[in-house]
């Protein structure tokens, strides 16, 4: 009986599925979307009821797609957007909707986060400041600002935690995701009991943690019945999306880097002990493979920018790609290729929900600096895919400086379909760009780790190399080249510019809206 793997990838515009057979080939793949919402400026929520039927509804037309049996599937792993708070009372019931990665109402909470445990403290057991996306300071926020739900609340889910609950019925998590909690202790992969109590928190308000390739639990009887899926099917622990598209991606040793172009974009760099930035701009957490960490820089909205910027100003290209038939970020990368190199000078920062790598800095805000009489829509389109490769060059520069190997930089990430966009990338960085085979992201990662749980491969490793192909590099084009390297500094200086002009803006509007 031939063996299959279902990954699930909890993503922040929807939830994608793919079922795969264990040589890595993909039989299906869906995904279901659901809205974000932004009820004031600086937050972003979602209804986690959304997740759970964008989940259903994935898992079963892969299931139907491909025509493989249930009792064909061997394990089923979870990925997801990390960082997310998911608020239960004591009968498993969502609380209020679910806050977000790219949240950024939690600066006062993450303050009192450092003074409560100390600075120190919290760097010593998490190996990360607290920022304002991570779980801990929403935890606080929910007390600060709505005390009678924080009465309620009996357990914190991230969200692919929260997929599993209902997949299951069991409350679980593993460490890659829960190191973006600020509530694990990072070095010894579990719990941090100094967290815990300095937030006022009991181990029982969180899931028990697991290694990501381990069975964590398996799905109940309703929801076989929901799904479709085999009762008793285990369920990998899984991964944060960033760690399980590293697994995917065959980024499991290091020197070999990932770059990746989603809604956010990370840099993401495989440890085998974790080390720490002394400046903290990178964040240090727990792989997905067990007895490795990684280092992580991330700009909170890369393909986002160019979203918002399809969502609001392209209007005439939507339609122009609806007659011809392709997608609308094809004829935005048309046109941004129309206009030069370096966009006459008009640069980008896209910082639209605040920044993380790095700046750590929730006020900061999306710019365009220097338009002049000149410049079309397709230089700005080009200016934002630039702004974009800056920021993750900010990203590489830091892993550079903290002397971790990088041998080979892997490029994955909806960012990455665009061979303009990745071209670009690796101008920008000045490196080849490896692309690879199959590239479904974080749920064909999360799949793996669900056939190791399923007892297909031994170990991640072995999942990899049984799955993971790569094609040939992209190589920089030495004359752009120059020329992006000559931006690349202004861009950098436009920051520390603009740093307390973004504060002061950030009052007014507190104020005024
Ligand atoms: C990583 C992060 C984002 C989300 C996106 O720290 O916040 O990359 O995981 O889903």
């Amino acid at each position: 009986m031939p063996d299959y793997l279902i990954g699930i990838d909890v993503g922040t515009t929807g939830t994608k599925a793919v079922l795969i057979d264990a040589a890595g080939k993909v039989a299906a793949r869906a995904t279901h979307e659901y809205p974000l919402h932004t009820p004031r400026p600086g937050w972003a929520e979602q209804d986690p009821a959304d997740w759970w039927r964008a989940t259903v509804a994935a898992i079963k037309e892969v299931v139907a797609r491909s025509g493989v049996r249930p009792d064909e599937v061997r394990g089923l792993g979870l990925s997801g957007q990390q960082h997310g708070s998911t608020f239960l009372d004591r009968d498993g019931a969502v609380i209020r909707e679910a806050i977000l990665w790219c949240d950024q109402r939690t600066a006062a909470q993450c303050d009192w986060i450092h003074d409560t445990v100390g600075f120190e403290k919290v760097v010593e057991e998490t190996l990360n400041p607290v920022l304002t996306g991570f779980q801990a300071p929403k935890i606080v926020w929910l007390r600060d600002n709505e005390p009678d739900k924080y009465e309620q609340l009996r357990m914190v889910l991230l969200p692919k935690d929260y997929v599993r609950y209902r997949l299951s019925g069991e409350f679980a998590t593993e460490v890659s995701d829960a190191a973006g909690t600020s509530l694990l202790n990072v070095g010894r992969r579990d719990w941090s009991e100094v967290m815990l109590s300095g937030l006022g928190l009991t181990r029982d308000m969180v899931p028990k943690v697991y290694e990501s390739p381990v069975a964590s639990t398996s799905v109940c009887q309703t929801a076989a019945e929901e799904t479709g899926l085999a009762a008793g099917l285990p369920i990998a622990g899984g991964g944060g999306d960033n760690a399980c598209s590293a697994v995917g991606n065959g980024v499991i040793e290091e020197g070999i880097v990932q770059v990746s172009v989603g809604t956010s974009g990370t840099v993401f760099s495989p440890m085998n002990e974790p080390k720490l930035d002394p400046k903290l701009r990178v964040h240090t957490f727990c792989h997905a493979v067990p007895g490795q960490w990684h280092a992580m820089g991330v700009m909170l909205m890369a393909g986002g920018s160019l979203r918002w910027f399809r969502d609001e100003l392209c209007g005439e290209e939507k339609a122009e790609a609806d007659r011809r038939g392709v997608d609308p970020y094809e004829i935005i990368a048309e046109k941004a290729a129309s206009a030069p190199v370096g966009s006459e000078g008009l640069i980008f920062l896209p910082y639209m929900a605040g920044e993380r790598t790095p700046h750590a800095d929730p006020n900061a805000r999306g710019v365009f600096m220097g338009l002049g009489l000149r410049h079309r829509k397709a230089h700005m389109a080009r200016a934002i895919m630039e702004g974009v490769c800056y920021g993750m060059r900010d990203s590489l520069e830091i892993l550079k400086e903290m002397e971790l190997p990088l041998s080979e930089i892997r490029n994955t990430g909806g960012g990455s379909r665009s061979a303009f966009w990745r071209q670009m990338q690796s101008d920008v960085f000045r490196a080849p760009l490896v692309a690879m085979a199959i590239d479904e992201g974080a749920a064909f990662g999360a799949a793996l780790l669900g056939g190791v749980a399923g007892g297909v491969w031994p170990d991640v490793p072995a999942a990899c190399a049984a799955t993971v192909r790569t094609r040939e590099p992209v190589r920089p084009n030495r004359k752009l080249s120059a020329v992006y390297n000559k931006y690349y500094p202004i861009y950098r200086g436009l920051y520390r510019s603009l740093k307390r002009h973004f504060a002061r803006t950030a009052k007014v509007v507190e104020k005024t809206s």
